[in-house]
């Protein structure tokens, strides 16, 4: 894809996700339409309305892109494609705990380009462009420097896809490295928190693409390493994601059993 068309999306996507991020805070005061997609899986009517406002708005803008969106599913096809979670973190915006965000990740040809993790209760907006940087609110960001295990907070994802012993099994190990964990219940501002150092590493042995499209672009430009999470048919059914502060890979690859073989994103991403 052309610079210039990248500027076109990178300029669109800042303002949409800002939209959404607003369109969102007010559905918040009053979540209506709460159900149960499958066990501990929410949707609200705020997830279909912020994602069908999201693709209005890229939609006519760019026409021949194509989309993948939580709710929605597929529409269109070719190489410009958007991933989009409206609501991350739908649990706690259903129980009215305010740690819940917009992702709207950008790849283009399979590669990401684009990111932006919008958190509007806290009002901050994450950005990030291939090769130019990741930024909160306009600043730019960097993983946490100089944490070491015995002090590294690493948050690990759960959902009802996998066994609960997956869960016990990769907290037992992650715990015995030194390290300390939570669970916030959105991957794409637990990731968002890997690239501004608020947490030192993110694991969840299976996410779907579009929780972690946006964010992990964050993390890689803000100097964070991650798993081949894009390797295979992810993009459609989810994999594996491991994000961290560079000197705690290894440690962080050995205990989670994630990333082993991450030279094929390497090259992609960086
Ligand atoms: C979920 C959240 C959660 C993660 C799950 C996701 P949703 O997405 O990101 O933190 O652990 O894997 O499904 O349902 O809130 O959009």
């Amino acid at each position: 894809m052309k610079e210039g068309e990248l500027d076109a999306r990178q300029e669109a996507l800042a303002a949409i996700a800002r939209e959404a991020g607003e369109r969102a805070r007010k559905l918040f005061s009053n979540p209506a339409g709460v159900k149960l997609k499958g066990v501990q899986d929410f949707i609200t009517a705020a997830d279909g309305e912020v994602e069908r406002l999201i693709i209005e708005r890229l939609k006519a803008r760019f026409p021949h892109d194509a989309f993948l969106g939580e709710e929605g599913g597929t529409q269109g096809s070719g190489d410009a494609l958007w991933i989009i979670d409206p609501i991350d973190g739908t649990a706690n915006f259903a129980y009215g705990i305010p740690h819940f965000c917009v992702s709207i990740g950008f790849l283009s040809a399979g590669e990401p380009m684009l990111g932006a993790v919008c958190a509007p209760m806290y009002d901050e907006l994450y950005l990030a462009r291939r090769g130019r940087g990741a930024l909160r609110n306009g600043r730019p960001i960097r993983v946490a420097g100089g944490v070491e295990m015995g002090q590294a907070l690493i948050e690990l994802g759960w959902s009802s896809r996998l066994p609960a012993k997956a869960y016990t099994a990769l907290l037992e190990r992650v715990l015995a490295t030194g390290a300390t964990f939570r669970r916030a219940g959105s991957g794409a501002l637990g990731l968002a928190y890997v690239a501004d150092g608020r947490n030192h590493g993110y694991c969840e042995l299976h996410i779907n693409s579009w929780d972690v499209a946006a964010a992990l672009l964050l993390v890689r430009e803000a100097g964070g390493w991650t798993n081949d999470f894009f390797a295979g048919d992810a993009i459609a059914r989810g994999n594996a994601v491991l994000a961290c502060a560079p000197q705690l890979q290894e440690a962080l690859v050995a205990a989670t059993g994630v990333g082993q073989a991450n030279e094929k994103f390497e090259r992609r991403i960086s």
